[in-house]
């Protein structure tokens, strides 16, 4: 793959002032969004690179999965808006068009779910992994460590280079996260592990693995199978954000799949990407009380204080995140079906968004709410603890990080990921004998 030239061919020229040398760079242009300044042979040409921590202003690969456009608030997997996805669509046919590229038709789909059904149950041998961890472990740090051990029990996918192997491993990955997920909460509290029914769909095996206990029937409730179905179509795909971007850099490399699923649960863990719905909760239950919203909001917008909004914000989006605006749809609609009246939380979370919508330090720096901010609520009330929200989020992105990993194996472009630096540490310097040293 590599980016047409934009319109005009449209060049960038960069001059080194006083150096009396300059560079033409090519502009290359996508279907939508701003066009991108090659700058593959800066280096050779100028001797320079260029400096953009945190990748603000970086295109680091060329994708055709998802779109964002950040000031509009708009979000395309393939394409389709992510409204008309989450209300029509399901996460499996989700999947496929995120690893496909096109939205299945009834064939495609009835095998897709098959292929994806064979493979929920988990290798028996991998049961022992969890009781080697402690009973209060946080369950990413089990999800880190059971989905890395799939590398050493699936061996017959391993080969990235063929489309098979590549196949089967996706199918294992999305079909499996769900029963690895499950079991780390029942280890967490001591129940017997749930195995998964293939006579489920997808959303409502997972509800069911969590719910269930061997000694009675379990049925899970159609709306909030629907809803869990929608929760993870919102979370499915996010372009290249930070746990997908260490899905690329460490497939880069050649490591397995599993292994590269791996890395990305544990950049998704941080309270910045991923671990932000569990943040949310907790922030709710600090500040406990309408009443104590202005203080709370103060300490925000004090710049010592280190406390942040949760939910609120995004590397992307300049405008209400779409996503978000499903989940207080969605939110709305569980609760209803819980018979959940008055739910302090989500009075407290609405009063929060109204007073930040207004405020000018929130509205200046273009702060909306983002997915996180209601998606607590709603998993909360579904009897999710807390520690299990970003292990959903996990089960979930594992469809959108697997698309990702296999458009960037595809890509006869890719190289090894390996950013440079500029370095601020001591030139050169002889080794001092230790008594010598000062
Ligand atoms: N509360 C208060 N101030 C904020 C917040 C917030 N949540 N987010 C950004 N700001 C301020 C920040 O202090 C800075 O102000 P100033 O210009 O005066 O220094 C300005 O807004 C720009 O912030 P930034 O840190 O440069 O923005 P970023 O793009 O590096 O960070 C973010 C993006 C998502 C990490 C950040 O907005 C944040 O920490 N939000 C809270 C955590 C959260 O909800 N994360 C979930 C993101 S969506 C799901 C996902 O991707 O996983």
């Amino acid at each position: 793959m590599s980016g047409s030239a934009a319109p005009g061919n449209q060049t960038v020229t960069i001059t080194l002032d006083g150096a009396d040398r300059s560079t033409t760079l090519p502009l290359l242009a996508g279907t939508v969004g701003p066009s991108v300044a090659d700058i593959r042979k800066l280096y050779n040409d100028l001797g320079i690179f260029t400096f953009d921590p945190g990748y603000g202003g970086t295109a680091a690969c060329e994708s055709k999965i998802t779109y964002i456009d950040g000031d509009e608030g708009i979000l395309l997997h393939r394409g389709y808006p992510i409204e008309q996805l989450a209300e029509n669509s399901t996460f499996l046919e989700v999947a496929y068009l995120l690893l496909n590229g096109e939205l299945p038709n009834a064939g495609e789909r009835h095998d897709f779910e098959q292929g994806v059904i064979r493979h929920t149950m988990l290798h028996e041998q991998l049961r022992s992994f969890y009781n080697g961890f402690r009973r209060d472990a946080h369950p990413m740090a089990v999800m880190c460590g059971v989905v890395g051990a799939m590398s050493a029990f699936y061996h017959d996918s391993l080969d990235i280079n063929d489309p098979h192997h590549r196949k089967i491993s996706a199918f294992r990955l999305i079909a499996k996260l769900p029963t690895i997920a499950a079991w780390a909460y029942k280890y967490s509290i001591g129940q017997p592990f749930i195995y998964p029914r293939n006579d489920r769909g997808y959303a409502e095996n997972f509800l069911y693995m969590m719910n269930a206990v061997p000694t009675e029937d379990y049925k899970v409730s159609p709306i909030l199978t629907r809803a869990m179905d929608r929760i993870l179509i919102l979370h499915a795909d996010h372009e290249q954000n930070a746990s997908t971007s260490t899905v690329r850099l460490a497939g880069s490399t050649g490591a397995n799949p599993f292994a590269c699923i791996a890395a990305g649960i544990a950049s998704l863990w941080g309270p910045a990407h991923g671990g932000a719905n569990e943040a949310v909760l907790k922030m709710l239950a600090e500040i406990g009380s309408v009443k104590n919203i202005p203080d709370f909001i103060s300490k925000v917008k004090d710049k010592n204080s280190n406390v942040r909004l949760m939910g609120f914000g995004h590397r992307v989006y300049k405008n209400y995140d779409p996503r978000a605006k499903i989940m207080q749809r969605t939110c709305h609609e569980v609760l209803g079906e819980l018979g959940i009246k008055d739910d302090p939380l989500l009075e407290l979370a609405a009063e929060l968004e109204r007073i930040a919508l207004h405020d000018e330090y929130f509205v200046a720096r273009k702060l909306y709410p983002n997915v996180d901010f209601y998606s607590g609520i709603i998993l909360k009330a579904m009897g999710f603890p807390t520690s299990m929200f970003t292990v959903l989020f996990a089960v979930a992105r594992t469809v959108g990080w697997i698309s990702q990993w296999k458009e960037m194996i595809e890509d006869p472009a890719q190289r090894i990921g390996r950013p440079r630096q500029i370095y601020t540490g001591p030139a050169r310097r002889e080794f001092v004998e230790l008594a010598d040293r000062t």
